[in-house]
C-alpha cells in the first residue's frame, strides 16, 4: 500500500508538523496507517501525543534487523508510530554509514510494511540528503517537499522541481514524477510570500500540492501536545485541503469500511 514521504532540502520548514496531522487526518478518515519516523531528533512522538520519555524506537536499532511490528507503538493521537528512538550523537552517524553500505537494511521492513492490506505509511525524514531517505524514496508513492514561501526556498525550486534533489539522471527524472510540494508558513499579507507562492505555482503547476499560512495556533498546539484536525482555523483548514490533494494525488481508496457502508451504491452504476 502506499508510502508518503515528508523530506525538505531545508530544515525547520514544518515536515514534521504536516506528517503529523496528515497521519493523524487520514487516521481520523478511517485509514490504517503507521507512521515512521527517520529523523534522529526524534520528534514525530511528541506531536503524536508521546511522552518525551519514551525512547525505544525503529530506527535507531536498524542495523539489528529488528522485526518492526513488535516495535511500533499506539499514539494518543490514535496513530501507530516507530519512532526513530533515543540515539547518541556517534550511533546516529554509525547508522547512516550502516544504512549507506546497506540500503535493504531499512528497505526490506518497509518493503514488509508496504506488503500491508490497506496500511498507508507516512514518513517523516531529517532535513537534507540522508542515508534513510535515499533508502526509502524509491519505494515512495508520492514525495512531499515541504519548503518556505521566502527567498531561500526559492531558489531550491528549481531543484526540487527536476527531481535534482535526489541525484541525477534517470532516478532523479523518476522521483521527480512523484514530487509534489507544499509551501508552508506563507503570509498572503506580505508581498514576498505571495511572489513566492505566484511562482512556485507557475513554475510547478499541478506539482504545488499546497500552501499553508503561518499560523500561531499550529506551534501553540505542538506545546499543548495536540493536533489540530477539525479544519478549524487558517492553518488547519489549508492542512485539510492538503490532505485531500494527497489522497487524490496518491490515490488513496477510500477504507474498506467506508465503502462497505454504501454498498448499494455499486448496485447503482455508481461505483
Ligand atoms: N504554518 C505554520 N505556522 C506557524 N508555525 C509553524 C507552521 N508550521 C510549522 N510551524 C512551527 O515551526 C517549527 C518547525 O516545525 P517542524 O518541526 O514541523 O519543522 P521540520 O521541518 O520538521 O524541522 P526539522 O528540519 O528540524 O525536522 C515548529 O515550532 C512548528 O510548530
Ligand atoms: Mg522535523
Amino acid at each position: 500500500m502506499p508510502l508518503l514521504l515528508f523530506t525538505s532540502p531545508k530544515g525547520g520548514v514544518g515536515k514534521t508538523t504536516l506528517a503529523a496531522h496528515t497521519v493523524a487526518i487520514l487516521a481520523k478518515r478511517g485509514h490504517r496507517v503507521l507512521a515512521l519516523d527517520l529523523d534522529p531528533q526524534n520528534a514525530l512522538r511528541l506531536h503524536l501525543g508521546v511522552s518525551i520519555r519514551e525512547e525505544a524506537g525503529f530506527l535507531g536499532v536498524i542495523d539489528h534487523r529488528p522485526d518492526w511490528r513488535g516495535l511500533t507503538i499506539d499514539t494518543p493521537a490514535g496513530v501507530r508510530l516507530l519512532p526513530f528512538g533515543s540515539v547518541e550523537p556517534r550511533r546516529t552517524l554509525q547508522l547512516g554509514m550502516a544504512l549507506l553500505d546497506a540500503p535493504e537494511l531499512l528497505a526490506a521492513p518497509v518493503r514488509d510494511m508496504l506488503a500491508e492490506p490497506s496500511l498507508i505509511v507516512v514518513v517523516d525524514s531529517a532535513p537534507g540528503p540522508s542515508a534513510a531517505v535515499s533508502a526509502v524514496a524509491p519505494l515512495a508513492d508520492l514525495v512531499v517537499v515541504v519548503l518556505l514561501a521566502d527567498a531561500g526556498s526559492a531558489s531550491l525550486m528549481p531543484q526540487v522541481a527536476s527531481g535534482r534533489v535526489y541525484g541525477r539522471g534517470t532516478l532523479a527524472g523518476r522521483m521527480a514524477d512523484r514530487t509534489a510540494v507544499v509551501l508552508n508558513q506563507v503570509e498572503l499579507d506580505g508581498p514576498l510570500s505571495a511572489a513566492v507562492l505566484e511562482s512556485a505555482a507557475a513554475a510547478l503547476g499541478s506539482r504545488l500540492l499546497g500552501a499553508v499560512c503561518r499560523d500561531e495556533a499550529l506551534a501553540e498546539a505542538l506545546a499543548n501536545r495536540h493536533l489540530l484536525l477539525d479544519g478549524s482555523g487558517a492553518a488547519a483548514e489549508d492542512i485539510v485541503l492538503m490532505v485531500d490533494a494527497i489522497q487524490t494525488r496518491a490515490k488513496l481508496a477510500p477504507p474498506s469500511g467506508r465503502r462497505s457502508s454504501f454498498s448499494a451504491l455499486a448496485d447503482w452504476g455508481l461505483r
